[in-house]
Protein backbone atom coordinates (compact mmCIF):
# COMPACT_ATOMS: atom_id res chain seq x y z
CA UNK A 1 0.00 0.00 0.00
CA UNK A 2 1.03 3.37 -0.88
CA UNK A 3 2.83 5.13 2.35
CA UNK A 4 1.07 8.42 2.61
CA UNK A 5 2.91 11.53 3.06
CA UNK A 6 2.75 14.63 5.79
CA UNK A 7 1.42 17.89 4.39
CA UNK A 8 5.05 20.13 5.27
CA UNK A 9 4.54 20.77 9.08
CA UNK A 10 0.68 20.02 9.18
CA UNK A 11 -0.82 17.18 10.71
CA UNK A 12 -2.27 16.12 7.50
CA UNK A 13 -1.40 13.39 5.29
CA UNK A 14 -2.27 12.89 1.58
CA UNK A 15 -0.94 9.84 -1.20
CA UNK A 16 1.41 11.99 -4.07
CA UNK A 17 -1.63 12.94 -5.93
CA UNK A 18 -4.45 15.51 -5.46
CA UNK A 19 -7.44 15.75 -6.81
CA UNK A 20 -7.72 18.80 -9.06
CA UNK A 21 -11.05 20.07 -8.79
CA UNK A 22 -11.30 22.85 -11.74
CA UNK A 23 -13.26 20.37 -14.00
CA UNK A 24 -16.32 19.81 -11.73
CA UNK A 25 -19.28 21.35 -13.12
CA UNK A 26 -16.76 22.65 -16.37
CA UNK A 27 -15.79 19.42 -18.18
CA UNK A 28 -17.18 17.17 -16.48
CA UNK A 29 -20.93 17.05 -14.89
CA UNK A 30 -22.06 16.81 -11.80
CA UNK A 31 -22.63 12.95 -12.33
CA UNK A 32 -19.43 12.51 -13.53
CA UNK A 33 -18.01 14.22 -10.82
CA UNK A 34 -19.26 12.20 -8.18
CA UNK A 35 -17.90 8.79 -9.90
CA UNK A 36 -14.46 10.60 -9.90
CA UNK A 37 -14.70 11.86 -6.33
CA UNK A 38 -16.39 7.94 -5.22
CA UNK A 39 -13.42 6.09 -7.26
CA UNK A 40 -10.65 8.97 -6.25
CA UNK A 41 -11.43 8.07 -2.24
CA UNK A 42 -11.76 4.66 -2.87
CA UNK A 43 -8.64 3.93 -4.12
CA UNK A 44 -6.93 5.47 -1.20
CA UNK A 45 -6.68 9.75 -2.17
CA UNK A 46 -7.83 12.26 -0.26
CA UNK A 47 -6.99 15.64 -0.33
CA UNK A 48 -9.32 17.74 -3.22
CA UNK A 49 -8.70 21.13 -4.42
CA UNK A 50 -10.83 23.86 -5.99
CA UNK A 51 -11.05 27.64 -5.46
CA UNK A 52 -14.24 30.00 -5.30
CA UNK A 53 -13.47 31.44 -8.62
CA UNK A 54 -13.94 27.99 -10.45
CA UNK A 55 -15.37 27.65 -12.88
CA UNK A 56 -16.09 31.58 -13.77
CA UNK A 57 -14.75 31.15 -17.24
CA UNK A 58 -17.73 29.17 -18.59
CA UNK A 59 -20.54 31.14 -20.49
CA UNK A 60 -23.05 31.46 -17.98
CA UNK A 61 -20.87 30.55 -14.57
CA UNK A 62 -19.79 32.88 -11.90
CA UNK A 63 -17.74 30.57 -9.85
CA UNK A 64 -18.20 28.61 -6.83
CA UNK A 65 -19.76 26.01 -9.59
CA UNK A 66 -16.98 23.61 -8.57
CA UNK A 67 -17.18 23.80 -4.45
CA UNK A 68 -20.83 23.54 -5.03
CA UNK A 69 -20.78 19.73 -6.77
CA UNK A 70 -18.53 18.72 -4.19
CA UNK A 71 -20.50 20.23 -1.16
CA UNK A 72 -23.27 18.37 -2.60
CA UNK A 73 -21.33 15.13 -2.89
CA UNK A 74 -20.01 14.85 0.69
CA UNK A 75 -23.70 15.56 1.79
CA UNK A 76 -24.66 12.47 -0.22
CA UNK A 77 -21.46 10.07 0.41
CA UNK A 78 -20.80 11.27 4.05
CA UNK A 79 -16.86 11.61 3.53
CA UNK A 80 -16.42 15.12 4.97
CA UNK A 81 -13.92 13.33 7.97
CA UNK A 82 -11.91 11.18 5.55
CA UNK A 83 -10.97 14.12 2.97
CA UNK A 84 -8.91 17.30 3.10
CA UNK A 85 -10.53 20.17 1.22
CA UNK A 86 -8.45 22.71 -0.22
CA UNK A 87 -9.80 26.05 -1.37
CA UNK A 88 -8.85 29.42 -2.66
CA UNK A 89 -9.71 32.73 -2.40
CA UNK A 90 -8.28 35.93 -4.21
CA UNK A 91 -9.53 35.81 -7.85
CA UNK A 92 -13.31 35.98 -7.67
CA UNK A 93 -14.23 39.68 -6.51
CA UNK A 94 -16.99 40.37 -4.58
CA UNK A 95 -18.93 40.98 -1.20
CA UNK A 96 -16.49 43.05 0.92
CA UNK A 97 -13.94 43.57 -2.20
CA UNK A 98 -11.62 41.99 -4.14
CA UNK A 99 -7.76 40.27 -3.94
CA UNK A 100 -6.96 40.02 -0.24
CA UNK A 101 -8.97 42.40 1.51
CA UNK A 102 -9.25 41.38 4.75
CA UNK A 103 -13.19 41.73 4.56
CA UNK A 104 -13.05 39.97 1.25
CA UNK A 105 -11.20 37.16 2.88
CA UNK A 106 -13.82 36.87 5.66
CA UNK A 107 -17.16 37.09 3.37
CA UNK A 108 -15.35 34.55 0.41
CA UNK A 109 -14.73 32.07 3.11
CA UNK A 110 -18.18 32.16 4.63
CA UNK A 111 -19.70 32.04 1.00
CA UNK A 112 -17.10 28.84 0.19
CA UNK A 113 -18.37 27.29 3.69
CA UNK A 114 -22.13 27.65 2.73
CA UNK A 115 -21.43 25.65 -0.66
CA UNK A 116 -19.07 23.18 0.72
CA UNK A 117 -22.01 22.50 3.18
CA UNK A 118 -19.13 22.32 5.54
CA UNK A 119 -18.10 24.25 8.48
CA UNK A 120 -14.19 24.10 7.98
CA UNK A 121 -11.77 24.69 5.05
CA UNK A 122 -8.62 22.02 6.06
CA UNK A 123 -6.45 24.23 3.35
CA UNK A 124 -7.09 27.78 2.77
CA UNK A 125 -5.16 29.46 -0.31
CA UNK A 126 -4.16 32.54 -1.14
CA UNK A 127 -4.95 32.06 -4.55
CA UNK A 128 -2.63 34.57 -5.71
CA UNK A 129 -0.35 37.52 -3.80
CA UNK A 130 -2.06 40.59 -3.78
CA UNK A 131 0.53 43.89 -3.82
CA UNK A 132 -2.40 46.40 -2.76
CA UNK A 133 -3.19 44.84 0.79
CA UNK A 134 -0.34 45.23 3.17
CA UNK A 135 1.01 41.49 3.98
CA UNK A 136 0.05 41.64 7.88
CA UNK A 137 -3.46 42.74 7.19
CA UNK A 138 -4.03 39.75 4.86
CA UNK A 139 -2.70 36.90 7.89
CA UNK A 140 -4.84 38.64 9.99
CA UNK A 141 -7.51 37.99 7.92
CA UNK A 142 -6.47 34.30 7.79
CA UNK A 143 -5.78 34.59 11.53
CA UNK A 144 -9.67 35.28 12.33
CA UNK A 145 -10.65 32.40 10.36
CA UNK A 146 -8.33 29.87 11.99
CA UNK A 147 -9.50 31.41 15.83
CA UNK A 148 -12.95 30.79 14.96
CA UNK A 149 -12.64 27.21 13.62
CA UNK A 150 -13.65 27.59 10.33
CA UNK A 151 -10.03 26.87 8.40
CA UNK A 152 -7.41 24.69 9.84
CA UNK A 153 -4.56 26.03 7.94
CA UNK A 154 -3.40 28.20 5.25
CA UNK A 155 -1.70 28.06 1.65
CA UNK A 156 0.07 30.70 -0.48
CA UNK A 157 -0.65 30.23 -4.35
CA UNK A 158 1.22 31.70 -7.13
CA UNK A 159 3.57 33.97 -5.18
CA UNK A 160 7.17 34.43 -5.43
CA UNK A 161 9.96 33.83 -2.92
CA UNK A 162 10.34 37.46 -1.69
CA UNK A 163 6.70 37.35 -0.81
CA UNK A 164 6.14 34.53 -0.02
CA UNK A 165 9.72 34.82 2.58
CA UNK A 166 8.41 38.19 3.63
CA UNK A 167 4.95 37.02 4.80
CA UNK A 168 6.97 34.17 6.47
CA UNK A 169 8.89 36.83 8.49
CA UNK A 170 6.23 38.47 9.25
CA UNK A 171 4.51 35.99 11.03
CA UNK A 172 7.08 35.16 13.13
CA UNK A 173 7.84 38.18 14.03
CA UNK A 174 4.28 39.07 15.13
CA UNK A 175 2.41 35.66 16.01
CA UNK A 176 0.24 35.16 12.66
CA UNK A 177 -0.39 32.24 10.57
CA UNK A 178 2.06 30.98 8.94
CA UNK A 179 1.71 29.70 5.12
CA UNK A 180 1.94 25.59 5.34
CA UNK A 181 1.56 24.98 1.82
CA UNK A 182 2.34 26.35 -1.58
CA UNK A 183 0.74 25.46 -4.64
CA UNK A 184 2.67 27.02 -7.79
CA UNK A 185 2.68 26.22 -11.71
CA UNK A 186 5.10 23.01 -12.12
CA UNK A 187 5.37 20.73 -13.95
CA UNK A 188 7.96 18.92 -16.34
CA UNK A 189 7.15 21.79 -19.42
CA UNK A 190 6.85 24.30 -16.66
CA UNK A 191 10.14 25.03 -14.51
CA UNK A 192 11.10 28.39 -13.91
CA UNK A 193 8.32 30.13 -11.69
CA UNK A 194 9.95 26.96 -9.06
CA UNK A 195 12.80 25.71 -9.32
CA UNK A 196 15.67 27.89 -7.76
CA UNK A 197 14.79 30.82 -4.71
CA UNK A 198 11.24 29.22 -4.28
CA UNK A 199 11.61 25.52 -4.43
CA UNK A 200 14.77 25.77 -1.92
CA UNK A 201 12.31 28.33 0.48
CA UNK A 202 10.01 25.60 0.59
CA UNK A 203 13.02 23.30 1.58
CA UNK A 204 14.02 24.92 4.12
CA UNK A 205 10.95 26.50 5.67
CA UNK A 206 8.99 22.19 5.47
CA UNK A 207 6.07 24.03 3.64
CA UNK A 208 4.25 21.45 1.82
CA UNK A 209 3.81 22.16 -1.92
CA UNK A 210 1.18 20.94 -3.93
CA UNK A 211 1.93 22.02 -7.53
CA UNK A 212 -0.74 22.52 -10.36
CA UNK A 213 -1.19 21.95 -13.67
CA UNK A 214 0.46 18.35 -12.92
CA UNK A 215 0.00 16.89 -16.20
CA UNK A 216 0.22 20.46 -18.12
CA UNK A 217 -3.33 20.84 -19.16
CA UNK A 218 -3.52 17.07 -20.97
CA UNK A 219 -0.23 17.84 -22.97
CA UNK A 220 2.09 15.61 -21.08
CA UNK A 221 -0.49 12.77 -21.12
CA UNK A 222 1.31 12.35 -24.67
CA UNK A 223 -2.27 12.55 -25.94
CA UNK A 224 -1.36 15.89 -28.05
CA UNK A 225 1.25 15.60 -30.95
CA UNK A 226 -0.14 17.27 -33.64
CA UNK A 227 -2.09 19.72 -34.78
CA UNK A 228 -4.96 17.22 -35.19
CA UNK A 229 -4.41 16.12 -31.84
CA UNK A 230 -5.54 19.12 -30.77
CA UNK A 231 -9.24 19.15 -31.57
CA UNK A 232 -10.04 15.97 -29.33
CA UNK A 233 -10.90 18.31 -25.94
CA UNK A 234 -11.74 21.44 -24.55
CA UNK A 235 -8.27 21.71 -23.37
CA UNK A 236 -6.68 21.26 -26.70
CA UNK A 237 -6.84 24.61 -27.59
CA UNK A 238 -3.81 26.07 -25.56
CA UNK A 239 -1.32 23.00 -27.39
CA UNK A 240 0.25 24.54 -30.33
CA UNK A 241 2.78 26.09 -28.15
CA UNK A 242 3.85 23.48 -26.35
CA UNK A 243 3.77 21.08 -29.58
CA UNK A 244 6.23 23.21 -31.29
CA UNK A 245 8.71 23.62 -28.18
CA UNK A 246 8.23 20.38 -26.17
CA UNK A 247 8.00 17.61 -28.05
CA UNK A 248 11.66 16.84 -26.73
CA UNK A 249 9.76 16.40 -23.15
CA UNK A 250 7.47 13.97 -24.90
CA UNK A 251 10.41 12.35 -26.74
CA UNK A 252 12.34 11.53 -23.06
CA UNK A 253 8.57 10.51 -21.73
CA UNK A 254 8.11 7.56 -24.27
CA UNK A 255 11.35 6.39 -23.92
CA UNK A 256 11.26 5.73 -20.00
CA UNK A 257 7.40 4.45 -20.90
CA UNK A 258 9.27 1.93 -23.05
CA UNK A 259 11.46 1.03 -20.05
CA UNK A 260 8.71 1.02 -17.18
CA UNK A 261 5.47 -0.24 -19.53
CA UNK A 262 4.22 2.97 -17.54
CA UNK A 263 1.76 5.57 -19.53
CA UNK A 264 3.12 9.33 -20.36
CA UNK A 265 0.52 10.73 -16.94
CA UNK A 266 2.24 8.55 -14.90
CA UNK A 267 5.68 9.38 -15.60
CA UNK A 268 4.77 12.82 -14.81
CA UNK A 269 3.33 12.95 -12.00
CA UNK A 270 5.75 10.23 -10.69
CA UNK A 271 8.52 13.25 -11.69
CA UNK A 272 6.79 15.55 -9.90
CA UNK A 273 6.28 13.90 -6.93
CA UNK A 274 10.48 13.38 -6.62
CA UNK A 275 11.43 16.43 -6.97
CA UNK A 276 12.30 18.13 -3.31
CA UNK A 277 10.15 19.70 -1.28
CA UNK A 278 7.19 18.39 -3.29
CA UNK A 279 4.23 16.60 -1.77
CA UNK A 280 1.48 15.57 -3.81
CA UNK A 281 1.04 16.97 -7.63
CA UNK A 282 -2.24 17.94 -7.83
CA UNK A 283 -3.95 16.84 -11.22
CA UNK A 284 -7.67 16.28 -12.62
CA UNK A 285 -9.21 13.78 -15.23
CA UNK A 286 -12.78 13.98 -16.49
CA UNK A 287 -13.51 10.52 -16.73
CA UNK A 288 -12.82 7.04 -14.97
CA UNK A 289 -10.55 5.81 -17.43
CA UNK A 290 -8.02 9.01 -16.74
CA UNK A 291 -8.77 8.84 -12.87
CA UNK A 292 -7.20 5.79 -12.78
CA UNK A 293 -4.19 6.00 -14.85
CA UNK A 294 -3.46 8.77 -12.78
CA UNK A 295 -4.18 7.01 -9.54
CA UNK A 296 -1.60 4.57 -10.75
CA UNK A 297 1.06 7.01 -10.66
CA UNK A 298 1.24 7.01 -6.69
CA UNK A 299 2.68 3.59 -6.54
CA UNK A 300 5.05 4.65 -9.40
CA UNK A 301 9.03 4.91 -8.86
CA UNK A 302 11.28 6.25 -11.67
CA UNK A 303 14.85 5.44 -11.30
CA UNK A 304 17.73 8.57 -10.78
CA UNK A 305 18.98 7.21 -13.82
CA UNK A 306 15.30 8.36 -15.59
CA UNK A 307 14.27 11.48 -13.59
CA UNK A 308 17.63 12.62 -14.56
CA UNK A 309 16.71 12.27 -17.98
CA UNK A 310 13.41 13.79 -17.66
CA UNK A 311 15.09 16.53 -15.65
CA UNK A 312 17.38 17.17 -18.57
CA UNK A 313 14.87 17.25 -21.59
CA UNK A 314 12.49 19.60 -19.82
CA UNK A 315 15.22 22.10 -18.95
N1 LIG B 1 -3.58 27.72 -8.13
C1 LIG B 1 -3.85 28.00 -9.39
O1 LIG B 1 -3.71 29.16 -9.84
C2 LIG B 1 -4.32 26.89 -10.29
C3 LIG B 1 -4.39 27.10 -11.68
C4 LIG B 1 -4.82 26.04 -12.47
C5 LIG B 1 -5.17 24.82 -11.90
N2 LIG B 1 -5.11 24.66 -10.54
C6 LIG B 1 -5.47 23.37 -9.90
O2 LIG B 1 -4.74 22.33 -10.49
C7 LIG B 1 -5.63 21.32 -10.97
C8 LIG B 1 -5.02 20.64 -12.15
O3 LIG B 1 -4.98 21.52 -13.26
P1 LIG B 1 -5.75 21.19 -14.58
O4 LIG B 1 -6.89 20.31 -14.28
O5 LIG B 1 -6.08 22.51 -15.18
O6 LIG B 1 -4.64 20.52 -15.49
P2 LIG B 1 -3.86 19.13 -15.47
O7 LIG B 1 -4.09 18.36 -14.25
O8 LIG B 1 -2.47 19.47 -15.87
O9 LIG B 1 -4.57 18.39 -16.72
C9 LIG B 1 -5.70 17.65 -16.48
C10 LIG B 1 -6.48 17.35 -17.77
O10 LIG B 1 -5.74 16.46 -18.61
C11 LIG B 1 -6.63 15.51 -19.19
N3 LIG B 1 -6.24 14.18 -18.67
C12 LIG B 1 -6.08 13.79 -17.37
N4 LIG B 1 -5.69 12.53 -17.27
C13 LIG B 1 -5.58 12.06 -18.53
C14 LIG B 1 -5.21 10.82 -19.08
N5 LIG B 1 -4.88 9.80 -18.29
N6 LIG B 1 -5.20 10.69 -20.42
C15 LIG B 1 -5.53 11.72 -21.22
N7 LIG B 1 -5.89 12.94 -20.76
C16 LIG B 1 -5.92 13.11 -19.43
C17 LIG B 1 -8.04 15.91 -18.74
O11 LIG B 1 -8.59 16.87 -19.64
P3 LIG B 1 -9.49 16.50 -20.93
O12 LIG B 1 -10.14 15.19 -20.71
O13 LIG B 1 -10.45 17.65 -20.99
O14 LIG B 1 -8.54 16.50 -22.09
C18 LIG B 1 -7.75 16.63 -17.44
O15 LIG B 1 -8.79 17.51 -17.04
C19 LIG B 1 -6.94 22.07 -11.20
O16 LIG B 1 -8.04 21.19 -11.22
C20 LIG B 1 -6.95 23.01 -10.05
O17 LIG B 1 -7.41 22.32 -8.89
C21 LIG B 1 -4.67 25.68 -9.75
Amino acid sequence: MTRKRRLGATDFETVPLVFGGNVFGWTADQATSFALLDRFVERGGSMIDTADVYSAWVAGHKGGESETIIGEWLRRSGKRDSVIIATKVGMLPGEGGDKLAPARIAAACDASLRRLGTDHIDVYFAHQDDPDTPQEAVLEAFGKLIDAGKVRVIGASNFHAARLKSALDLAREHGLPHYRVLQPEYNLVSRKKFEGELQDLCVDHNIAVTPYYGLASGFLTGKYRSEADTKQSVRGGGMANLIERKMGVIAAMDEVAAETGATLARIALAWLAAQPGVTAPIASATSIDQLDDLMGAIDLELSQDQLDRLTAAGA
